[in-house]
C-alpha cells in the first residue's frame, strides 16, 4: 500500500478500532455482572453447607480476529453490528464444579434470577456428545446499565466438573495440533476416556453425598 494513501486511511482505522473496543467494554461488563453473580451464589451455598461448589472459574471476551474469523466461517457479514446480533459467544465464561450435582444447582440458581433471560441451553451432560464431549451450555441475556442507556447483552456460560474440563481441556489440545484428521484408534481411545471420567464422576458424587449424610 502507498504510503500517502495508508496514511489517509488511519483516521478510518482508528475510529473502527475505537467502534470495536466500546462493543467489547460492553461484553466485558456483562462478564463482571454474572461471575459477581457465580461468586455470590458459590459464597452462599459455602455457608449454608460448607462448601465450594465452584472450584474456579475462567472468562474471555473473544479476540477481534476471532470474532470476524467466525463471522467469515458462517458465511456472515464482518461488522461488529453483524457480530452483536449472530454470535452468542463473544463473551464467555467456564465454570468448573467439584460435582455434577452442583452443576445443576448452579444453573438452576441463575436461571431463577429476574434479571437474567435463558436464550439457548444445551444439555451435554444429559446428552454427551459422540465424541464424549459433556458440558452445560447455557446462552444468558443480561441487562447492562450504562450512564444515559441500557443495553441486554448475551454471556455463554459453560458448566462442567473438574474431571470434564480436564478431558475437553486436552481434547481441545489433540485436535488443535492435529486438526480433524485424528484416526479411528485416537477417537476411539478419546470416547474411552469420557466413559471412564463419567463413571469417575458418578462415583465421587456417590462418596459426596455419603460424606454429607455423615456430617
Ligand atoms: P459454536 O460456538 O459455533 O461452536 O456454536 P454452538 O452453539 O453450536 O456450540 P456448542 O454450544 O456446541 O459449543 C460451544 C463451545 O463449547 C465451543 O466453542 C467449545 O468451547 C465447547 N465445545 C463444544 N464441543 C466441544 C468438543 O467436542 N470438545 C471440546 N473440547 N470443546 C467443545
Ligand atoms: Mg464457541
Amino acid at each position: 500500500m502507498d504510503k500517502a494513501y495508508a496514511v489517509s486511511k488511519m483516521p478510518f482505522i482508528k475510529e473502527e478500532m475505537r467502534e470495536m473496543q466500546e462493543a467489547l467494554m460492553v461484553y466485558r461488563a456483562a462478564i463482571k455482572e454474572i461471575s459477581t453473580k457465580l461468586d455470590i451464589l458459590d459464597y452462599e451455598f459455602k455457608i449454608r453447607r460448607q462448601r465450594n461448589p465452584i472450584e474456579y472459574m475462567k472468562s474471555r471476551v473473544k479476540l477481534p480476529d476471532s470474532i470476524m474469523g467466525k463471522l467469515r466461517r458462517k458465511g456472515l457479514e464482518e461488522s461488529i453490528e453483524s457480530a452483536r446480533r449472530n454470535l452468542n459467544d463473544i463473551a464467555g465464561i467456564r465454570v468448573v464444579c467439584s460435582f455434577v450435582s452442583d452443576i445443576y444447582e448452579i444453573a438452576e440458581m441463575l436461571k431463577n434470577q429476574d434479571d437474567i433471560k435463558l436464550i439457548k441451553e444445551k444439555d451435554y451432560i444429559r446428552n454427551p456428545k459422540p465424541n464424549g464431549y459433556r458440558s452445560l451450555h447455557m446462552v444468558l441475556e443480561i441487562p447492562i446499565f450504562f450512564s444515559d442507556h441500557v443495553e441486554p447483552v448475551r454471556v455463554e456460560v459453560q458448566i462442567r466438573t473438574i474431571a470434564m474440563d480436564f478431558w475437553a481441556s486436552l481434547e481441545h489440545k489433540l485436535y488443535y495440533k492435529t486438526g480433524d484428521g485424528n484416526s479411528v484408534h485416537i477417537k476411539n481411545e478419546l470416547k474411552e476416556c469420557a466413559d471412564i471420567i463419567t463413571e469417575t464422576d458418578m462415583r465421587m458424587q456417590n462418596i459426596q453425598r455419603e460424606v454429607e449424610k455423615l456430617n
